[in-house]
């Protein structure tokens, strides 16, 4: 078949707030629907990926105006700066072929249009806003929604929220928004459509306050100055500004429109399952064929947040693990539809079987043994055997199952098929134990199919899991130096008879097993909160008199000479000019600050009315003055060391 005639394929992440430290969490959704993508790729479709961030509204402006720079500033730096939005979808391997900014000037302009086209066709009208308010998620409510009168998204304190405001006739949709969700696969998983219908639709679609007066970054509305558009309204049409809607910036509306499928996260299903189609209801606008709300991963038991540190840091567990290792995680162990809990246990322990114990081995086996017994070259020839078949038949069946578990997005259960294979191929090797086969020449026929069989086996699981471990698969498929035209989605079919000719090369182990302890508690260190980099002595709460304090004698003193203390490796003897005329004698426990010579000569201060007393049966009259403070967890002590123009004896006052 054509590859090129598959069609259009559009799919859409959900545009992050550049106000959140992305983790984990959010990089989720990103790395399932980037596998999508380049399964739909790797099937031949003409694909459209769009991620981007949703930079307007309130939070946004308060951040900004914590940090002491312009929202846009503020926005920039997040999305553009280092170790932001674009280098974290660059380190995880996200191939987007968009990136909107809600930010952009043609989304803007665009959203004025779409804006007023609804308030002319009297879906958009004037009104007085009176109800709930979350700032955190930016989201209206009205009383009877609220959760023990707080907001039913984020369990957070609202705030009563009055002003003259613009309102949505979302009412107007309820009846064919519930037929919609009922009646046709628009959202999925099926158990977040009773949700939606119980929740909100059942209880009364009320109109919704589509516009705010009290703070200004964000779209304005350029017939009524002082209102600008709700942060949602200008985030969700980014769908549709993103290819030319109402713009001249694109041009793949009619291409792409309507979009394949939004991945969305389950706390926003509410605005893609409701009030997203009844916008487009509003334009007239064809709807998106589906939403698809993903479940939440948690850490250990809790809601994920950056505030957990390093471990949820997708940099820093990238670094530890690999890229694609992590990604292979995130799709391999949480069903897509439902709730998981990250844990590194689970992490380092997915790693360690799948990826080290079966997908590695198997190749590392396979590409060591043909290296072996074959210099690497399986030539034409060879003897089958029934248990080829056999690994055939499986091959088959898990591409057909693995077929079906991705167009439902079920990325674990497709996983769980490739996984069938690569486990089933392991086996065959202890079946047919090559090595034995290799003793005889009468045997070698049979040992070239059975390595060209595993050959095969670790082909097609290559092109399986290439979009989940994009990386690595191709890394494998060259160490199997499998030709470009046979990694496609159309080169699946099992191949391993006597025309089959392999050239394979042996790598590095290409998925380091972990120690699992060691690793375990190198992330526990990571997860304490740093260090303060620099600590000082907490300050005395005791007052002292100022005529005690000025009891006191400071005074400049010369070092005459400074020597270590026999059997003591903290103290040194210094002998000290105090401008008397007799040399002062002062012990102190800084050895391990200083060395001794470094000292001579240096005017330094001494405190000398304090009473003699006996170190190491030495005696010492007075004390010298030093700063101390902590870095990086380390003591340090720096002697007070005065100008030397000042002489001996002078007092500090
Ligand atoms: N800006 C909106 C989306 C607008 S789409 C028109 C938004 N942004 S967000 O940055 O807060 O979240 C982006 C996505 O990350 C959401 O789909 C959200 O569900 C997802 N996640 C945030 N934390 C998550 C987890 N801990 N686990 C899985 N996904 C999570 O919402």
């Amino acid at each position: 078949m054509c590859e090129k005639c598959k069609g259009n394929y559009y799919i859409t992440t959900p545009i992050y707030y550049p106000s959140a430290n992305l983790h984990i969490g959010h990089a989720y959704c990103t790395v399932a629907t980037d596998t999508m993508a380049r399964y739909k790729r790797l099937q031949g479709y003409n694909v459209k990926f769009l991620t981007g961030t949703d930079e307007h509204g309130q939070k946004i402006e308060d951040k900004a105006k914590e940090a002491g720079v312009t929202p846009q500033q503020f926005v920039d730096n997040i999305v553009l700066g280092e170790k932001g939005v674009l280098d974290l979808w660059k380190l995880m391997n996200i191939s987007y072929d968009r990136f909107i900014r809600t930010t952009d000037d043609y989304h803007v302009a665009a959203i004025q249009k779409i804006f007023k086209k609804m308030y002319d066709n009297g879906d958009i009208y004037k009104g007085k806003y009176v109800g709930k308010y979350c700032k955190p998620c930016e989201s209206f409510w009205t009383e009877s929604q609220l959760v023990d009168g707080k907001c039913p998204d984020c369990g957070r304190e609202v705030q009563d929220a009055e002003e003259e405001a613009y309102f949505f006739r979302l009412s107007k949709y309820a009846d064919r928004i519930q037929d919609l969700l009922e009646n046709t696969d628009y959202l999925e998983p099926r158990s977040r459509v009773n949700e939606m219908v119980n929740n909100f639709i059942k209880p009364g679609l009320e109109d919704l306050c589509v516009s705010r007066t009290s703070f200004t970054w964000g779209v304005p509305v350029d017939f009524d100055p002082g209102h600008v558009v709700y942060v949602w309204i200008d985030a969700l049409f980014n769908y549709m500004t993103a290819l030319g809607f109402e713009n001249d910036k694109y041009d793949d509306l009619e291409a792409f429109w309507p979009a394949d499928v939004h991945f969305v996260g389950k706390e926003i299903v509410r605005f893609h399952a409701i009030i997203w189609p009844a916008m487009l209801m509003s334009l007239d606008l064809p709807l998106p064929k589906k939403v698809y709300g993903h479940g939440w991963l948690n850490f250990n038991g809790e809601k994920m947040s950056k505030s957990r540190g390093n471990v949820v840091d997708p940099y820093v567990l990238s670094e530890r693990f690999g890229v694609d290792a992590l990604r292979f995680f995130l799709l391999r162990t949480f069903p897509f539809g439902s709730d998981g809990n990250f844990t590194n246990e689970l992490l380092i322990n997915t790693i360690n079987v799948d990826l080290a114990n079966d997908l590695g081995n198997l190749v590392s086996r396979t590409t060591a043994m043909n290296q072996k017994y074959f210099g690497g070259v399986l030539a034409v020839g060879g003897e089958s055997a029934e248990l080829d078949s056999e690994l055939n038949a499986l091959a088959e069946e898990v591409m057909a199952n693995y077929e079906k578990h991705m167009e439902a997005f079920q990325f674990s259960n497709a996983l769980s098929e490739a996984f069938r294979l690569i486990g089933r191929a392991n086996k065959y090797i202890d079946e047919t134990a090559p090595w034995i086969l290799a003793k005889s020449d009468e045997t070698k026929p049979r040992l070239l199919t059975v390595m060209k069989n595993l050959c095969e086996c670790i082909r097609i699981s290559a092109i399986l899991v290439s979009p989940m471990m994009p990386d690595s698969a191709q890394k494998i498929l060259d160490l199997l130096g499998v030709p470009e035209n046979s990694r496609g989605w159309n080169a699946r079919c099992y191949c391993a008879d006597s025309e089959a000719v392999w050239n394979t090369s042996t790598g590095a182990p290409l998925f380091p097993r972990i120690d699992m302890e060691k690793e375990l508690a190198a992330l526990e260190e990571l997860s304490k909160p740093a260090k303060p980099a620099l600590e000082i002595e907490p300050y005395a709460e005791e007052t002292v008199d100022f005529d005690t304090f000025c009891k006191s004698d400071f005074r400049a003193v010369k070092v005459k000479d400074c020597k270590n203390v026999k059997k003591s490796d903290k103290l040194l003897q210094f002998t000290l000019d105090d401008g008397t005329g007799t040399d002062r004698q002062i012990l102190s426990g800084i050895a391990k600050f200083y060395k001794p010579e470094e000292l001579i000569g240096k005017t330094l201060v001494a405190i000398v009315n304090l009473p003699p007393r006996k170190m190491m049966g030495r005696e010492s009259c007075g004390m010298l003055l030093s700063a101390i403070h902590t870095e990086n967890g380390e003591e340090k002590l720096n002697l007070i060391m005065v100008d030397d123009a000042i002489p001996a004896g002078a007092k500090l006052c």
